[in-house]
């Protein structure tokens, strides 16, 4: 459980640090540890199946350097250990994020036979020129045989997501070195590069992106995470997304609650849709806010056959599109409908836009129930920095909160900080009390909202000088302009009082369950009771145990 400080926790930048903290642009990039050296490793493929061989792609200035792989669950198990493989420094292009590091194969090594479904963690150590050790981590996902698999569940790892906030090399969809002033994000990365510092293995005690902190009247926001980034030579985007902020806490508590969990990443979603088959469960979480139109038909197919999907994850936002065999990940975001070369090819619904964006006609809640343009901001910078820290339940009732001894009005993981930091919604109305989906909504039919709690699209208020917000009204602006055309005062008001939700609903012969908030993970990781129940109410009914 997370305890309030009074005031925003000091790392020791001073406050041009703690401004470049939060409006510069750092990232990794190979030479950056100047005369201490270093060693950076990527893998060919996110995943692969036992007994497939794994390539690594090494760069560093040492000679040789040691390597250990541990898988990374309930339990952390060493299953390869070797020292003495041979490296060499390998030069990257300028463009690498996009274009990929274009690195030999320096060693490979067959997945074993024995080597269960799950991340499997790997630290490579070598001597740095100033007889210091040096380190890097990569992880990739063992994914399951093909065949039936009663009872246990598989879990998808928000791997498009990863890539897309992925700082190493300079571009990502957010900030960048691209463009004729090398100072534009890139609407192309490549998985071929290696992941930020903080996306495979992080400290304890790195912030989260929500606030723990009681903010004072009148208090210019702040950003302990990226100034802990700043502080600790991480990534900016270390809370962003990855395995070490997200994906990780699901996991090792399903095992530890005595699941059997296998996981797979989304490009094996998007290639090989069969692979969801053998599964009662599918469960998606953390910040899972980039897919490919291919994932959707998997996902949507399998629960219309008769699959559940159970989705703990917020700010499902963006199409993206697969290329050169999945090494590539496009989403143009804000500059689609200018730049995306779908419109003007022949079928605009698979332009990288928002989902909402009508030309797609697919709005995310046609899938997970939930919409992100109807969700977003909650409890960080100027976005509700006090609001709810759970989600507030209507529907105490449903199934899903059996054992949880929870009430009408309550706030649900608010000790734990769930609610936040983007969250998926709908627009709603209140009647006798409880929320109801509207008919425009694009709700699916017999959705039922348990939980809504208010998030906000812009930063607005008074206190803040402009020069002070980051978040500011700019995806306000965007998506009152991709609704409706345009991005007025008028069409922004539509738009900006956004909502967070856990509904539920039958879809064809399955069912989706959705929490849709990015940090129900957090209450997993700091061992939330009531948190953790509601999860195994819906696993154990996913899985026919209940
Ligand atoms: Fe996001």
């Amino acid at each position: 459980m997370t305890r309030l400080t009074m005031e925003f926790p000091d790392f020791g930048l001073t406050p041009e640090q703690r401004r470049h903290a939060v409006r510069g642009h750092y990232y990794e990039w190979p030479g950056m540890d100047g005369e201490r050296g270093e060693i950076w490793c990527y893998s060919d493929r996110f995943s692969y199946r036992a007994g497939e061989t794994a390539t690594l792609r090494v760069s560093s200035t040492a000679p040789a350097f040691k390597m250990a792989i541990v898988r990374d669950g309930g339990t952390e198990t060493k299953v390869f250990e070797k020292s003495g493989i041979a490296a060499l420094w390998q030069d990257s292009p300028d463009q690498c994020s996009v274009d990929g590091c274009g690195w030999e194969a320096s060693f490979e090594f067959r997945v074993g036979d024995d080597w269960p479904s799950g991340a499997y963690r790997l630290t490579l150590t070598a001597e740095g020129r100033d007889g210091k050790p040096i380190h890097s981590h990569h992880l990739f996902i063992v994914s399951p045989q093909p065949g039936k698999k009663p009872g246990r569940v598989l879990q998808v790892a928000a791997t498009g997501t990863w890539l897309a906030y992925n700082t190493w090399g300079g571009s990502n969809h957010y900030q960048g070195v691209t463009g004729p002033d090398r100072n534009q994000y890139s609407p192309i990365v490549s998985t071929q590069r290696p992941w930020c510092r903080g996306f495979v293995v992080l400290p304890k005690d790195a912030p989260r992106v929500p606030l723990e902190v009681a903010v004072q009247p009148k208090t210019v926001p702040r950003y302990p995470h990226m100034e802990w980034a700043l502080a600790t030579g991480h990534s900016k985007k270390y809370a962003s997304s990855g395995w070490a902020s997200y994906d990780s806490h699901f996991f090792r508590f399903a095992e530890r609650a005595g699941y059997e969990v296998d996981l797979a990443s989304q490009h094996d979603l998007h290639f090989s849709p069969e692979i969801l088959d053998g599964y009662d469960c599918a469960v998606f979480v953390g910040h899972d806010e980039y897919w490919t139109w291919e994932m959707r038909d998997a996902v949507d197919n399998y629960v219309e056959r008769g699959g559940h999907a159970a989705r703990f994850a917020g700010n499902f936002m963006w199409q993206t599109r697969l290329e050169d065999e999945g090494r590539r990940q496009v989403c143009y975001k804000y500059r689609a409908r200018a730049e995306d070369p779908a419109y003007r090819g022949d079928d605009v619904t698979r332009a990288t836009n928002s989902w909402e964006a009508p030309e797609i006609g697919r709005p995310g809640s046609a899938t997970f129930g939930l919409n992100a343009t109807r969700g977003v901001y909650a409890g960080w910078g100027g976005c509700a920095p006090r609001g709810v820290r759970g989600f507030p339940v209507y529907r105490p009732e449903h199934w899903a909160f059996a054992g949880t001894g929870i009430y009408y009005g309550d706030l649900l993981g608010a000790e734990s900080h769930v609610y936040g930091y983007e969250v998926d919604g709908l627009d709603f109305e209140i009647r006798g009390g409880l929320p109801y989906p509207t008919a425009t909504s694009g709700a699916p039919d017999g959705l039922q909202v348990l939980a809504v709690g208010m998030a906000s699209q812009v930063e607005e208020s008074a206190d803040i000088p402009i020069e002070d917000q980051f978040l500011t009204d700019h995806d306000g602006r965007f998506t009152a302009e991709t609704l409706f055309g345009e991005a007025s005062d008028a069409n922004l008001e539509k738009v900006k009082r956004g909502n967070g939700m856990i509904v539920n609903f039958p879809r064809g012969k399955g069912e989706v369950f959705h929490a849709g908030s990015c940090e129900w993970v957090a209450g997993l990781l700091r061992q939330d009771p009531m948190i953790e129940r509601v999860t195994r109410n819906v696993l154990d009914r996913y899985l026919g145990k209940a």
